[in-house]
């Protein structure tokens, strides 16, 4: 890495939101990343496959939760910043193995956490000074809301309710914790539902763009009422980045898209937009394909964020509405069949038989 002084570290960079990030700091900031990535099932390095080539882009692979390889990255790289992404991040994943999530979210932010703090103490004054430690969370560590509640707001007490929301609540205490008693220069965001290309499609949006487009049933859990706020994600991105630049030591910021759905609108939507993009008359109108299945175990019914912070005190607000955001990310998916296929490894086929059978036949 030739300009260290610019070079950020980012963790799980070949995920959702991760490579969106990276791929949009290169073209919009231009400096150095070094991506720390396990390349679990859910990191593609596929995704950076547009970075092969740039010598501003290198990828590590290595566990959060390996104290010696993530100490070994920092004083190899000298990055000035830690932007961290690297968690287990599905709902119903954590409900079927929590302990996977104990172990990345918090034993894993823990141990960047204090890797993060040994390298940051030995910096010179001036690079202590600008240092930065971005924890990039959730707006489920708040909990539920009814349909009256006023949104999340960063005062709203934490109050997580799957092992996922307890797991990033428990990192973002740690986080918390880090620049209260070391001083260690941390900034917590936290954002609603995220939804773009790059999605690994076992979440609600690319999931039923491709059950849709194959004419497959579309599995809306319990009465499709369940209400998400949700964000494009170059627009959660270009938020991470303010806060990087302009965030205040120690503070937390609500990310949020001012766009309350709840999922049968967005199933319906995507059912829609399908239809349109590529009819097919054996399939007929998707939204026929809808099928109510068994609930999910705790789910909450209501996510809504108060954006109000990071737009009045570092004049973030997001650019792209649902209704474009989601016409884009449908025409990606229908424009990346490859992508698909590649990601429809053994062990994504192996989860769909898993999470659905059961619920199918309830
Ligand atoms: P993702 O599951 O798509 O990607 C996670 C990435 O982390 C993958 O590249 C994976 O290989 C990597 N990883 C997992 N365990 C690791 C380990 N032990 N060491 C190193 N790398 C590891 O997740 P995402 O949807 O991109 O979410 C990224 C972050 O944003 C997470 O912290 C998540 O909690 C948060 N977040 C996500 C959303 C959303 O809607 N997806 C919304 C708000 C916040
Ligand atoms: P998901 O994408 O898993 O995000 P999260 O649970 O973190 O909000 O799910 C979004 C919503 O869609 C959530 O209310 C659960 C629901 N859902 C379904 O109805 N069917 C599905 O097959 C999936 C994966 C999710």
């Amino acid at each position: 890495m030739t300009d260290s002084k610019n070079t950020i570290l980012v963790t799980g960079g070949a995920g959702f939101i991760g490579s969106n990030f990276v791929l949009r700091w290169i073209e919009t900031v231009g400096t150095p990343v070094v991506n720390l990535d396990l390349l679990t099932y859910a990191g593609n390095p596929e995704n950076l496959a547009a970075l092969d080539d740039d010598k501003r882009y290198q990828l590590v692979r290595a566990d959060i939760c390996d104290a010696e390889a993530v100490a070994a990255a920092l004083n190899e790289h000298r990055p000035r910043a830690i932007v961290h992404f690297a968690a287990e991040s599905h709902v119903d994943r954590s409900i079927v193995d929590p302990g996977a999530f104990i172990h990345t979210n918090v034993q894993g932010t823990y141990t960047l956490l204090e890797q993060a703090r040994r390298y940051w103490s030995a910096l010179d004054d001036a690079a202590k000074e600008s240092f930065r430690f971005l924890h990039v969370s959730t707006d489920e560590v708040y909990g539920t809301l009814s349909p009256e509640d006023p949104a999340f707001s960063e005062t709203t007490p934490y109050a997580p309710n799957s092992p996922y929301a307890a797991s990033k609540a428990a990192s973002d205490h740690l986080a918390r914790a880090y620049f209260h008693t070391f001083k260690l220069p941390v900034l917590t965001t936290n954002c609603s539902n995220n939804y773009g290309p790059f999605q690994f499609p076992e979440k609600l949006i690319p999931l039923m763009i491709m059950n849709a487009l194959e004419g497959k049933a579309l599995p809306v859990y319990g009465d499709g009422q369940n209400v998400r706020d949700w964000l494009f994600v170059d627009d959660h991105c270009s938020a991470i980045r303010t806060v990087l630049e302009k965030g205040k030591l120690g503070e937390t910021y609500n990310v949020g898209g001012n766009s309350e759905r709840n999922n049968l609108h967005v199933v319906n939507t995507i059912c829609d937009l399908v239809d349109e993009l590529r009819p097919d008359p054996v399939i007929g109108s998707r939204r026929k394909l809808i099928k109510y299945v068994a609930d999910r175990p705790g789910h909450d019914r209501r996510y809504a964020i108060d954006a109000r912070k990071i737009a009045n005190e570092l004049g973030w607000t997001p650019s792209v509405d649902f209704e474009h955001g989601l016409r884009n990310t449908v025409e990606w998916y229908l424009n990346h069949a490859s992508w698909i296929e590649n990601v429809r490894s053994g062990a994504y086929l192996t989860w769909i038989k898993q999470n659905y059978e059961e619920r199918i036949a309830q």
